[in-house]
């Protein structure tokens, strides 16, 4: 039994508390993190430090975060068996994210392109916290020597930074960190909006008919998933180039009914899309309306929650504070 956890990957992701979840969230993580965390030994959080580099109203953001959180747990994550725990309850975070920030250059930080994405989109705020964002989520792979992180495309470059940081500070002091590994999930790693299936699903869209979130009720998945753009062949065919709206909508279906793509093709032979998205918008709900349940049960037992984010967080903060401790020393800090 010993040799097999030691055998276990250490996996490792962390989700922004910026709302309620999407589809795209739920199929394109968390259910990869639900589906990682039997054979690997998991650390989860949820990333409010991140959330700080937008302006946020101080309610909004503690509320936004308890809910994440709580359904963290509701998707099915054990926080007995993983780590499952908010980002600012472990201050060893921000101060390896200190250290690291003197190992990393300005050119280097200055090619993200999400953060030129980003300081195009709030242009009235782009602070330093945007920028040296990538090196406080290098930070917090590092921390707890992780073999794998499960990322979106959006975050690929990202955990790139993170393993030349990690390459480049164990140059100069000896291993002190493992390079870790990026984790694409097979299928339903991109998710797109409904409305315009080019692009990724996202809550921030105005649109609100391009995402369903996990607690919209049933009458509404449905007809958000009714109204989806398709194209004009009327044929059920999986061709993202071409046909992205009905591929993205066999992702959805693939991945709640854990039918293949053949398969749904056959399946839908001869059928207008009418039938196929009326099935889609079932299966979809079959997933979500269990998740809906459980997360009003765990949202609603505050106390409960808080002892979980405490045993969370104390877990973290012992295997953080080792790796923290051997940063500290091999650059010269004076340890009493
Ligand atoms: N930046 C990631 C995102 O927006 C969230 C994140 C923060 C993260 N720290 C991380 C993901 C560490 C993986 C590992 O999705």
């Amino acid at each position: 039994m010993d040799t097999m956890t030691e055998q276990k990957q250490r996996v490792l992701s962390f989700v922004q508390s910026s709302g309620t979840p999407t589809l795209g969230n739920y199929l394109g993580a968390f259910r990869n993190w639900r589906g990682m965390a039997a054979e690997n030994d998991c650390i989860f959080g949820v990333a409010d430090l991140h959330a700080l580099t937008v302006r946020n109203t101080p309610a909004d953001l503690r509320r936004r975060s308890v809910e994440l959180y709580a359904w963290l747990l509701a998707l099915g994550l054990d926080p007995e068996k993983n780590v499952i725990f908010m980002q600012s309850h472990v201050p060893a975070h921000a101060q390896l994210a200190w250290v690291l920030n003197c190992y990393t250059a300005f050119g280097e930080a200055s090619r993200m392109t999400q953060f030129k994405d980003k300081s195009k989109q709030h242009a009235d705020n782009v602070n330093v916290g945007l920028f040296t964002y990538p090196i406080l989520m290098a930070a917090d792979i590092l921390l707890y020597q992780a073999d794998k992180v499960p990322v979106g495309d959006d975050q690929k470059q990202h955990l790139e930074l993170a393993r030349d940081i990690a390459v480049r500070f164990n140059g100069l002091y000896g291993d002190v960190f493992k390079v870790p590994e990026p984790y694409i999930g097979k299928k339903g790693s991109r998710i797109t909006s409904l409305t315009d299936p080019e692009k990724k699903m996202s809550k921030s869209d105005p649109n609100e008919r391009s995402f369903v979130l996990l607690t919209d009720d049933n009458d509404r998945i449905a007809k958000k998933i009714k109204s989806a753009v398709t194209d004009s062949e009327a044929l059920v065919r999986y061709d993202p180039a071409n046909k992205p709206g009905v591929a993205n909508l066999m992702t959805i279906y693939s991945c709640c009914t854990g039918k293949d793509f053949d398969a749904i093709e056959q399946e839908f032979a001869g059928h207008g899309y009418g039938d196929f998205k009326a099935a889609v918008a079932e299966a979809a709900i079959a997933e979500i309306e269990p998740l809906r349940a459980e997360y009003q049960r765990i949202v609603s037992d505050k106390a409960t929650l808080e002892q979980c984010a405490k045993n969370g967080a104390e877990k973290a903060a012992a295997l953080a504070f080792k790796t923290l401790r051997k940063v500290m020393k091999k650059v010269g800090f004076w340890q009493v």
